[in-house]
């Protein structure tokens, strides 16, 4: 007989009514002959209560039975005594008083407490079933799935098609390292995974297709992060015909959507923007947390002129003075927390940390007290706005420096000082990145979004003169301090491509090689396009609130790149090498 409900839904509404569970034991309890068993399935728990004197068939069945044995049980519903209601869950009011009991399976003892914290994150890996079951990944799954069925719902009413792009594509060269696919049929010769389907679905559009979306794998080969896998999963979007604000109504869309069906939260749109110099500027990030103030402050106007050799040199090689005001820090700001502080921005490439300190007397102190004219001090403190009890921090470097050491330590203090409030959405798009990052020690240019993303217009004569300062038609969407997506404006011009892989030392004879597929499409009627990329994973793993994308993935690779599940990589046969013309180089690590 099937199960007639889950474990989850019973309540005082079927008393007396004969019914049949199926599913794990969560627990067991023996309590004077009478036994306990919650019984689990993915829907929730129920008590099952099992009186086995004078029914000897109960007896035997429920006697060896053990945490996670696999059960079916039939009985009736009854109300618990009054002083047994549990409150927090959906069947605490009720048992099932049990008259029939089958074992369909047993269980091992488990191989550790699911609720020991000490227990190694590569033990949790490697009985990932295990933890699905008995851990909160299990919900993280079903609502990952209710994301992706809410986006695939969206897209659809927005006249957008879902096409499949290969994972077996070519090797080009797009920031991260390629996994590599031996071909058999070409010896020597190899596919790439895809780390996007950047260049698929710009051929989508010139195929046409105008509005494309998918739910694509990616694989980068790169150092993993809590925020990274070296597989993971985009939303991915291409649209034709379209500019920069299209595409942030749609992306702004579909977070509404999102967040109604899964928060039941209404998020106002258009979201804020900041350009990449604004968002730098203010918070020292070009992915800003904005659930807490604490912006950094530019003092280089006020201490233009300063004699203190630190501001001095700074300004005077072209750099900034910066500074946070860390708020009512003046108590827990102790000579060994100063020093800390300082580690955090020198980690960073800043000099140093210069700090003043208003303390409960209303006294200024700071190392730089001596060399600042009291007018300097308080136009430091106006600045910022410092009061009794705040502490100003402050770095002289290079404009980059300066700010991302700040944006480093703002984040820090924040986290300790426990500024960044729960339950909190906060979407923005930061706009206008530059198009490249200078590479001095080569002298050459990296494009920061990819090779396909387009100059602003205005910014196009700048590649001729200046290429380090031409901004982007890219952007990125923010969502409480991470980037959950990214994405640009395309090149439609085969001309400007070209003259875009000349910037970067790509030869002619390169980009054929390397993207003559692109270059050839494009200069069939390409129409101008843009699109984004959002990153499934972090998505899910902020609507989850989990620490790490791999507790919103169900099989997740190690820090290592590797499954602990099924051992992979492993090695392979002779035989395979051998059909595939590939030696293993004698003392290798296998
Ligand atoms: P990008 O490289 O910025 O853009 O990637 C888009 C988004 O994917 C997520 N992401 C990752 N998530 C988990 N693990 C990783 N290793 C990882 N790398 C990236 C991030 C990121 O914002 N083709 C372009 C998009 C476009 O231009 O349309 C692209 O891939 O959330």
């Amino acid at each position: 007989m099937k199960r007639t409900h889950t474990c989850g839904i019973l309540t005082e509404n079927s008393i007396d009514e004969t019914v049949r569970l199926t599913g794990w034991v969560n627990s067991r309890r023996d309590l004077g002959g009478v036994i306990f068993i919650d019984i689990r399935d993915r829907e929730g728990v129920t008590q099952l209560v099992i009186n086995p004197e004078n029914n000897a068939e109960l007896d035997d069945a429920c006697r060896p039975i053990r945490e996670e044995w696999v059960i079916s049980a039939t009985g009736v519903v009854r109300p618990r005594p009054q002083d047994m209601i549990n409150h927090n869950i959906k069947t605490g009011a009720i048992e099932v008083a049990v008259t029939e009991l089958h074992v369909d399976n047993s269980c091992k003892p488990m191989p550790y407490h699911f609720n020991d914290s000490q227990v190694s994150e590569d033990l949790r890996l490697k009985y990932r079933y295990l933890e699905m079951r008995r851990t909160n990944l299990g919900h993280h799954l079903r609502l990952r799935h209710k994301i992706s069925k809410v986006l695939r719902d969206y897209f659809d009413r927005q006249g957008f098609i879902e096409v499949e792009t290969p994972i077996l594509s070519k090797s080009t060269p797009e920031g991260a390292r390629d996994y590599l696919v031996p071909s058999r049929v070409f010896p020597g010769k190899f596919f790439a995974l895809p780390q996007a389907p950047q260049q698929y679905k710009q051929i989508l559009m010139v195929g046409g297709v105008e509005r494309y979306f998918q739910i694509a794998r990616c694989f980068r080969d790169e150092d993993l992060r809590a925020d990274r896998q070296p597989e993971f999963t985009q939303v991915d979007i291409e649209m034709s015909f379209v500019e920069q604000d299209d595409l942030f109504e749609i992306v702004e869309g579909l977070f509404v959507d999102v967040m109604r069906a899964v928060k039941d939260i209404e998020i106002s749109t258009p979201f804020p923007r900041l350009t990449y110099k604004e968002a730098m500027s203010r918070f020292g990030s070009d992915k800003p947390d904005t659930r807490f103030e604490m912006h950094l402050c530019d003092l280089s106007g006020v201490l233009n002129g300063s004699e203190f050799k630190v501001f001095e040199n700074a300004l005077s090689a072209g750099g900034v003075v910066m500074a946070i005001n860390a708020r009512g820090t003046a108590e827990i700001a102790s000579r060994k927390k100063l020093d800390a502080w300082t580690d955090t921005v020198k980690l960073m490439d800043a000099h140093g940390l210069v700090w003043v300190k208003i303390d409960e007397h209303n006294e200024i102190k700071s190392p730089a007290k001596k060399f600042l004219s009291e007018s300097e001090l308080n136009a430091i403190i106006s600045a910022v706005n410092a009061q009794t009890g705040d502490v100003i921090l402050i770095v002289a470097d290079q404009f980059s420096v300066a700010t991302q050491a700040l944006g480093r330590l703002r984040l820090e203090i924040a986290h300790s000082q426990n500024l960044i409030p729960e339950n909190q959405y906060n979407f923005l798009w930061v706009h206008d990145f530059p198009l490249f990052d200078h590479d001095s020690e080569n002298d050459s240019y990296i494009p920061i979004h990819h090779p396909f993303t387009s100059p602003r217009e205005d910014d196009i004569e700048l590649l001729s003169t200046d290429p380090g300062s031409a901004r982007a038609q890219a952007y990125d969407v923010v969502l409480n301090g991470v980037e959950v997506g990214g994405g640009s404006i395309r090149i439609h011009d085969a001309a400007l491509q070209k003259r875009i892989f000349d910037l970067l030392n790509i030869s002619d004879a390169d980009a054929g090689a390397l993207f003559g597929h692109l270059l050839e499409a494009l200069s069939f009627g390409a129409p101008p396009h843009g699109g984004l990329a959002l990153g499934f994973d972090r998505l899910v793993m902020l609507l989850t609130g989990a620490s790490s994308i791999r507790d919103v993935i169900a099989f997740p690779k190690t820090t290592r790149s590797s499954c602990l599940l099924t051992d992979s990589p492993s090695c392979v046969d002779a035989a395979q090498l051998d059909e595939l013309k590939i030696d293993i180089r004698p003392g290798t690590e296998m």
